[in-house]
């Protein structure tokens, strides 16, 4: 789901950070549209560091690509946290003088606001007033939470901790989390390999592939929630599923991979004593022969050098084939395209067969589905390639669909 951020000028503008991180853990593509009052209490890098895009507050800032329509009509839900009485008042008269207020203006989807600010302000028949109005106009204005307010004071005005705030916005547009199990995988030792390997040609050049990463540490990131103490073997992540991994609450232990073989050995030291592997890595079928240890040098005259390549031994096959440990539960991917030799559940299925995993999830990829998207759909397979489950939504709703098939394995 595609939430803008719209961020005012109160203290607890520092909330929105964690807003933003939960929002973007649970798969949500965040713009953050802070007003230039919020930027005295929160700087711009941070909010482009956590949501992987860029921060402006100015209609000024990008003027070709018309932002302040474009961002309001790509929406799928606004929230804005904090929203403070002057950004009520603005937002109720309908005025237009920054990013924030010209987007909320252009926005058709679900808008929510949470308002902080101190009680006395909160109470005003003027700020009462506004959020009346903007209420009639089918604005979501959440209540505010009543304790400790900034310096000494307490009582009604405070920002609802993120968790709530996301969850009542999301609810809304009926993208809520599903409630996973808690613990369900409590004491449970998993490893998750994500991204894509890279296969030296030379120290300069490699073969590799789309993978971004973002399906293999929503898996993890989800195992951990739910209890699993994780390895995450992470193979050439895209930078913003990277700063994901760093930013997120629950500690996955990381270990960085490149090429095939140091994907396999560290999956395979971590595998030793784990409960669930899942290789949702994309691992290259084949590697150069040899990898010179200088760059290889275009000679001119003379046409391309082909490069011989060797096969890779297949990680999740033997994985599943030797069990490195007694009722060891192994998962794998199956990115297919469908083609004149078959649907992509077709070969999902022979793969499935083939690996010999407990569970394979295929999902379609190509024509811009599946790598580096924040949504997947995937078909669960047992090992026999009867479909056992469907999962689709945010890349985190799918991991969650996933652990819930592996939880039934293992009891
Ligand atoms: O055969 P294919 O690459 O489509 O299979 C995908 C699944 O197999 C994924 O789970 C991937 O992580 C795993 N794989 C592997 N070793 C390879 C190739 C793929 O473990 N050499």
């Amino acid at each position: 789901m595609r939430i803008l951020l719209g961020v005012t000028g109160g203290i607890a503008a520092y909330k929105a950070v964690l807003l933003l991180r939960l929002l973007r853990e649970q798969g949500h593509a965040v713009r953050v549209i802070p007003t230039r009052a919020a930027l005295e209490f929160v700087g711009a890098p941070t909010f482009e560091a956590l949501s992987g895009e860029p921060v402006s507050t100015e209609v000024f800032d990008d003027v070709p690509g018309v932002q302040h329509v474009a961002l309001g009509q790509g929406a799928d839900l606004v929230i804005v946290a904090p929203a403070t009485a002057d950004f009520l008042a603005r937002a109720a008269a309908g005025l237009a003088d920054d990013l924030l207020t010209t987007t909320l203006l252009a926005a058709r989807c679900p808008v929510v606001l949470a308002p902080a600010m101190h009680t006395e302000m909160w109470d005003h028949p003027a700020t009462r007033a506004n959020v009346a109005t903007l209420r009639e106009r089918g604005v979501h204005v959440i209540e505010p939470a009543s304790g400790r307010l900034t310096g000494t004071d307490t009582g009604p005005g405070r920002l609802p901790d993120p968790e709530d705030i996301a969850r009542e916005a999301l609810s809304l547009v009926g993208a809520a989390q599903p409630e996973a199990e808690p613990g369900d995988l409590a004491g449970r030792r998993v490893v998750v390999s994500a991204g894509g390997t890279r296969e030296a040609i030379d120290p300069v050049r490699f073969i590799g592939n789309r993978s971004s990463g973002r399906q293999g540490v929503a898996l993890a990131q989800a195992a951990a929630a739910r209890g699993a103490d994780v390895t995450l073997v992470a193979a050439n992540l895209a930078q913003d599923v990277t700063d994901q991994v760093v930013s997120g609450p629950r500690a996955c232990a990381v270990v960085r991979v490149e090429s095939t073989a140091e994907l396999r050995e560290a999956v395979r030291a971590a595998g030793a004593d784990a409960d669930v592997v899942v290789m949702a890595a994309a691992v290259a079928d084949f590697r150069p022969a040899v990898t010179p240890d200088a760059k290889i040098k275009k000679v001119p005259g003379q046409g391309p050098a082909p490069i011989e390549l060797v096969e890779n031994p297949d990680i999740l096959a033997e994985l599943a084939h030797e069990r490195l440990r007694p009722g060891q539960v192994v998962v794998g991917f199956a990115a297919e395209t469908g083609d004149a030799s078959g649907s992509v559940l077709e070969h999902g299925r022979a793969k499935a067969r083939r690996k010999g995993a407990d569970l394979i999830a295929v999902n379609a990829v190509g024509s811009g589905r599946g790598f580096g998207t924040d949504s997947n759909e995937v078909t669960l397979l047992d090992g026999a390639g009867d479909v056992v489950g469907q999962a689709s939504g945010s890349k985190r709703e799918v991991a969650d669909a996933l652990w819930d098939a592996v939880v039934k394995l293992l009891s």
